[in-house]
């Protein structure tokens, strides 16, 4: 990881992905859904990559949300074996790259198989220095707040917290992302303009960015097209910029 990308300001800490259009994507070639999920695998594979390489040190990806239980058993299925197939083949990857995994979400509605590799590859990077992963699976920001709540009243309850010093460091500490920078550029493909559940808290001040590209035809000139885009933006976080 280049420190001097790092103190680029132009260049986002935190980047965060809504990846959509797997289904169109394999719709258009007449192909199962299943393969555009698979394709949108590989697009995975090539975008964690890119930020390795560009210096981007934290990415979220939004593999799965918790409406994504909705969909038939066999297309879960699939997605469920694209998970796994990823952990198995990324984990020397991210341990040579010193990048930790995370996950956020539900984890533990998630099958058997899935979360003993998760458990594991999240152990093995634990220890990881460069970047983080984070995976949102079986994802629900609503649900992260409302748990965070749930944490802050339980503490108040048994006298550990002080109501009267809650203030946004302290909720904030009991999301599932606490310790990460907030990601400061969110992409959004296939055309789609809203955040579905996705980092209500976390998001704030993130600067936007959509592509009509689907997931899977998502790469690096697509990556740099954001963040050429980003760099161009003049963010004042409700100020006022000086020249
Ligand atoms: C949205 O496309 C994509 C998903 C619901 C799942 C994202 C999963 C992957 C990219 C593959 C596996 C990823 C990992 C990290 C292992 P959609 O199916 O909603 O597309 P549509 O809106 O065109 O139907």
């Amino acid at each position: 990881m280049s420190p001097a990308a790092d103190a680029d300001s132009r260049l986002p800490r935190h980047v965060a992905i809504v990846m959509d259009g797997n289904g169109r994507w394999a719709q258009q070639r007449g192909l199962p859904r299943s393969e555009g999920h698979r394709a949108g695998l590989a697009a995975v594979r090539r975008t964690v990559e890119a930020c390795r390489e560009l210096g981007i040190r934290h990415l979220t990806l939004y593999a799965f949300s918790t409406e994504n239980w909705k969909r038939p058993p066999g297309e879960i299925r699939a997605l469920m074996g694209l998970l796994r197939e990823f952990l198995d083949a990324r984990l020397g990857d991210l341990l040579r790259q010193g990048i930790r995994l995370h996950v956020i979400g539900q984890p533990e509605r998630l099958p058997h198989l899935v979360r003993v590799r998760l458990d594991r590859v999240v152990k093995q990077t634990a220890g990881g220095k460069e970047g983080t992963l984070t995976l949102a699976l079986s994802y629900g920001s609503r649900a992260e707040i409302a748990a965070a709540a749930r944490q802050l009243a339980e503490e108040a309850k048994a006298g550990t917290l002080d109501p009267r010093t809650i203030d946004e460091a302290t909720l904030a500490a009991r999301l599932q992302t606490a310790g990460l920078p907030d990601p400061d550029l969110v992409i959004r493909t296939a055309g789609e303009k809203r955040l579905s559940n996705f980092l209500l808290w976390q998001l704030s001040y993130a600067e936007f960015w959509f592509t009509d590209l689907c997931w899977p035809d998502f790469d690096r000139e697509t990556l740099h097209g954001a963040l050429a885009e980003f760099a161009r933006r003049q963010r004042r976080f409700g100020g006022v910029t000086h020249a």
